[in-house]
């Protein structure tokens, strides 16, 4: 069942996905080569909990972080841990933040340091599939339409799309109904209308669109090891407009020139 929220619920979702947003740009700051995972966790953590907020994932079903941590070939649910991050790695950062009893999720996948051309360019390309997904999210079209836009954009420049994890409704809890694929047909699916919050992620891989999930029954990595990328907003639809609830610019002024 797809609950939909009044405009004033919709409102009071703005302090989740404003602080969702700010968080990306507080560990923006610290992405660099010789930094751990753990390290990035604490920031995150922390900065939530001094502005109010309370870090949805961590204790989720178990889930022992604050953030959701994606180094090169992982593509979801990777854990903070001591890996230090090396000059060369993409590393995806997805967290979810509940405030004044309401959810927002968003990710970014940030260069450490010097990247190659291969993932800057697959980095590119998911986060301009975000964008044309956000495009296709019209009131009166459909999830499918999404769906297709985002696989559509990301196979014919030579990607793959992951199948077994999907963008998802949100609100008072972080996954709702629909469930939003980042593949399908046009035409397909439920109806975007006045009321609904989505989560629109595709998780795009370089090689073949395979997954595992490995033994600590979370971090879901692509089969061949070859990389990944992951970018998420939170939007609403009020009044037949299309508000994108979270932002990257606190990521792009915290990393200036850097970003991809
Ligand atoms: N954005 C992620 C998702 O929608 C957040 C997962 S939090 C976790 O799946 F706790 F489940 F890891
Ligand atoms: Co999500």
């Amino acid at each position: 069942m797809i609950y939909l929220k009044t405009p004033e619920e919709i409102q009071q979702m703005r302090a989740a996905t404003t602080l969702v947003s700010q968080t990306l740009g507080e560990v923006a700051k610290w992405i660099a080569p010789g930094v751990t995972t753990r390290k990035l966790d604490t920031i995150a953590r922390e900065f939530i909990r001094d502005n109010g907020g309370r870090p949805a994932c961590l204790g989720y079903e178990g889930f022992p972080g604050t953030l959701c941590i994606e180094v090169n070939e992982v593509v979801v649910h990777g854990f903070p841990s001591g890996y230090t991050l090396r000059e060369g790695d993409i590393v995806g950062i997805d967290t979810v933040v509940e405030k004044d009893g309401f959810m927002g999720d968003s990710c970014y996948t940030f260069a450490v340091g010097e990247i190659s051309a291969e993932k800057h360019a697959l980095c590119k390309t998911t986060r301009e599939s975000l964008a044309v997904g956000i495009e296709a999210c019209r009131p009166g079209h459909r999830v499918g339409d999404i769906a297709n836009a985002v696989q559509t954009y990301c196979e014919s420049r030579g990607y793959s799309v992951v199948r077994e994890m999907c963008g998802h409704g949100i609100g008072r809890h972080m996954h709702e109904s629909p469930e939003v694929p980042n593949y399908g047909r046009r035409g397909t699916g439920p109806v975007l209308r006045n009321g609904m919050c989505i989560c629109i992620e595709p998780m795009i891989n370089m090689g073949s669109r395979n997954i595992v999930i490995e033994q600590d029954g979370w971090t879901c990595r692509t089969r061949d090891r070859q990389p990944s990328a992951h970018y998420e907003h939170t939007l609403a639809i009020i009044d037949d407009q299309v508000h994108v609830m979270t932002t990257f610019d606190y990521i792009h002024q915290a990393i200036e020139d850097r970003f991809i």
